[in-house]
């Protein structure tokens, strides 16, 4: 069985592979042993760090959640930069009969800086049958766009795979018919027009090449002061990147007309999870959020030490995260935060957190327990978070403002999941 860390480390495979890969471990220095979790103690979010108690949602807006988010941006994630004032979006094209008279297809380039620098590919499907703006799902694609449904359509635009001989292990090329709809399982796209959705999508490399090349290629460099050549320890890397670029799809989106960008769910898989917690726990715009399989450094407890931890992050995915995080490598009760933290950040917006039975290295339970921490917060503030404390067997969702499944299975997205998240996404975003 392979598994993503030993491709990430080789770069053996194409990246989408990878994600079809379970991403589990036979490492010796990694527990799967429920007794083996050590004993410990979540901080709590509804204390401040000067130790007195949150008792209202008043406090919990203007005191306790900018500590958190700070915590988030200076520890783990690194901060990330304001929008750009030259962002510039061009549509490349439209076409209104696209899979067989179902949807409106729309491309757009989104400039970051002017016509000439770095700059995302959105791919845009509406339903056709759309009385006026309709709710969507956001989410960055791991292989490709024109991966995420064999519509011949899609452009075939430049994307980054694996590849053993390039430096860093990828190389950027041009995406060929054979690959069309490759991905189309993860995406579901038909099932999520028919419920009324638009779904809109990017090759998460378009914003930064998944390797660590020292934050030379992809946005970061757009951002240095003079003479600076990589993030500041307390800055972003290329999780923040990528949340970054949720964000600049949802500056986007607030243009289009066919889409009510009130109503946005973003939503991600593995380190595109981490990526859309974190990206709907800085830009309160995001109205619902997400996460699946996300694992370590997205919605898993991370003092369970269980299946992936701190420190095989680090050494893996060098370029992930701030460079600050190393220092809890082999610290982790040190860490001043935990991820139930990050989905409390959301809170009262809705938040969803998606497992797999067969997917350990994510650690199902430290997903479920991150939401159950989290739903404290929901209460504070006046919703009903996920109402239960003792974890769901496999395909039986749980929740009310905090959702959660355990899909039987293996580390992916599958139809499955979007069933639960569009029954969770027309409990919450249909009813506005
Ligand atoms: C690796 C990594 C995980 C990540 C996953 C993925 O397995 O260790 O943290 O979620 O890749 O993104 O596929």
């Amino acid at each position: 069985m392979m598994h993503a860390w030993w491709i990430s480390v080789s770069g053996a495979a194409l990246a989408v592979l990878m994600v079809s890969m379970p991403a589990d471990a036979q490492r010796p220095d990694v527990n799967y042993d429920e007794a083996k979790v050590p004993k410990y103690t979540l901080p709590d979010p509804l204390v401040l760090a000067n130790g007195e108690p949150v008792r209202d949602a008043r406090t919990w807006n203007q005191r306790r959640r900018p500590e958190i988010l700070k915590l988030f941006q200076s520890q783990v994630y690194g901060r990330s930069p304001e929008r750009p004032k030259n962002m510039r979006f061009e549509t490349v094209e439209i076409e209104k009969q696209a899979l067989g008279g179902k949807a409106i297809r729309k491309q757009v380039t989104v400039w970051f800086a002017g016509k000439s620098g770095p700059s995302m590919n959105l791919l845009l499907y509406i339903p056709a049958a759309a009385q006026g703006p309709v709710p969507a799902f956001l989410g960055l694609n791991f292989p490709g766009n024109h991966m995420v449904h064999a519509d011949p359509g899609i452009r075939l635009n430049e994307i980054w795979q694996r590849d053993r001989s390039a430096p860093g292990g990828m190389a950027k090329v041009r995406g060929t018919d054979d690959q069309r709809g490759r991905s189309a399982e993860a995406w579901q796209v038909e099932k999520v027009l028919a419920r009324g959705y638009a779904l809109a999508t990017i090759h998460y490399c378009d914003i930064d090449p998944d390797f660590d090349d020292g934050f030379q290629n992809g946005v970061h460099p757009l951002f240095y002061k003079d003479g600076q050549t990589r993030p500041a320890a307390d800055e972003w890397g290329a999780i923040g990147a990528w949340a970054w670029g949720l964000s600049r799809a949802l500056d986007y989106l607030e243009t289009d007309p066919h889409v009510d960008a009130k109503r946005v769910a973003v939503m991600g898989h593995s380190r595109l999870g981490k990526t859309a917690l974190w990206a709907g726990a800085q830009d309160t715009r995001f109205a619902l959020v997400i996460s699946n399989n996300s694992g370590e450094g997205g919605a898993a407890i991370s003092r369970r030490m269980f299946g992936e931890n701190v420190k095989h992050l680090n050494t893996s995915f060098p370029h992930w995260f701030c460079a600050n995080y190393r220092r809890y490598n082999d610290r982790v009760d040190e860490l001043p935060v935990d991820q139930h933290m990050l989905l409390a950040l959301i809170a009262p917006r809705p938040v969803y957190v998606a497992s797999a039975s067969e997917d350990r290295w994510a650690d199902p339970k430290g997903e479920f327990l991150a939401a159950v921490h989290a739903s404290p917060v929901y209460e504070l503030l006046g919703r009903k978070g996920l109402g239960t404390t003792e974890m769901p067997g496999i395909h039986q969702p749980v929740g009310h403002t905090v959702g959660y499944h355990l899909r039987q299975g293996r580390h992916a997205v599958m139809a499955y999941d979007w069933d639960c998240w569009l029954d969770f996404a027309d409990r919450h975003l249909r009813s506005r």
